[in-house]
């Protein structure tokens, strides 16, 4: 039998042609807002980024997850559900009260076993603080595992984790190197030109020739925490007809400019916050805290892999 955290539950799959529909929503700039994890630092600045341009937000999940204390979670919760919004692994598991799946995060055999069980713990506590808001757990597992948007002519497919499943990770970094032409295949199924999700902590933007023409899955990392190393911001996945001129990195299909835009929050304050609900010792202290005060061990090199074909946009930073 599957551990808790390693398996990916049944109800998390969906078949890629789901998104070979009409398109659910159309944008003339799109912010797609994956891996919050309760940073509502984060929330703030990526408000204050779509409101400056009117661009439409969506939260493609894991919004939750280091909220464990009751007034952030109903604040985060709250402010986000006023938006565009899709269920994570940590949302949907949150609303129920099965404990097979641990976190759900349908972890690979790249991440080890301690940290498996330590989402499996931060989830328990989290789980806790949601049985105070039956509301707010109602509307999270009534939220939708898939979208698709239309911008500037082109299809927009949106997920939490890959094209058939709510925590795949078919389109982490890891697997775009490894298995390419899996995620093609997935891609052409889908009938869609990008491909924009989250779920496995680091940012990739990578393109695919597809019988559609270019195609390009576009990971944001996380929205919440810090991508590279030595850098203390979150991403967004921003994707409109002007380019940003905040962008850290991008790649233009078409009409449409694809981009990482960072989501510059309160770094200290952030900080501060963490360690007060999750000390020094705690799960997400063991398994987070480093990352969130300097960044993980990855560079913007290893994230940009978009041939000249889409043409990589000029770094702003
Ligand atoms: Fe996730």
């Amino acid at each position: 039998m599957a551990k808790p955290g390693r398996s990916c539950p049944r109800h998390y799959r969906y078949s890629p042609a789901v998104f070979a529909r009409p398109a659910d929503i159309e944008a003339r700039s799109l912010y797609v807002v994956g891996g919050l994890y309760g940073n509502p630092f984060a929330l703030e600045a990526v408000l204050d980024l779509a409101r400056r341009e009117g661009a439409t937000l969506v939260f493609n999940g894991d919004f939750n997850w280091f909220d464990a204390d009751p007034t952030e979670f109903r604040e985060v919760n709250d402010t986000v559900l006023r938006h565009v919004a899709l269920r994570g692994n940590v949302e949907t598991e949150i609303a129920g009260e099965d404990s097979g799946a641990g976190c759900g995060c349908g972890y690979p055999e790249w991440v080890g076993d301690g940290e498996v069980e330590r989402s499996n713990e931060i989830l328990e506590r989290l789980r806790e603080t949601a049985r105070g808001f039956p509301d707010l757990r109602a509307r999270l597992g009534g939220l939708p595992m898939h979208l698709v948007a239309e911008v500037g002519g082109l299809r927009v497919g949106i997920a939490h984790g890959d094209a058939e499943s709510l925590a795949g990770w078919q389109f982490s970094q890891e697997a775009l190197r490894k298995r390419p032409e899996r995620a093609r295949a997935l891609l052409a199924r889908a009938a869609i030109d990008v491909f924009a999700c989250t779920h496995t902590c680091l940012p990739v933007m990578q393109d695919f020739a597809t019988p559609r023409g270019t195609a390009l899955v576009v990971n944001n990392g996380a929205a919440g925490m810090p991508n590279f190393r030595d850098m203390r911001f979150g991403f967004a996945t921003r994707i409109a007809s002007v380019p940003s001129t905040q962008a850290l990195y991008g790649a233009r299909l078409g009409a449409v400019v694809v981009e990482a835009v960072p989501v510059r929050y309160d770094h200290d304050a952030w900080l501060a916050r963490f360690d007060r609900v999750w000390p020094a010792g705690s799960p997400a202290s063991l398994s987070y805290r480093k990352r969130i005060a300097s960044g993980p061990g990855y560079d913007v090199e290893q994230a940009l892999r978009t041939s000249s074909s889409t043409g990589a946009l000029p770094r702003a930073a």
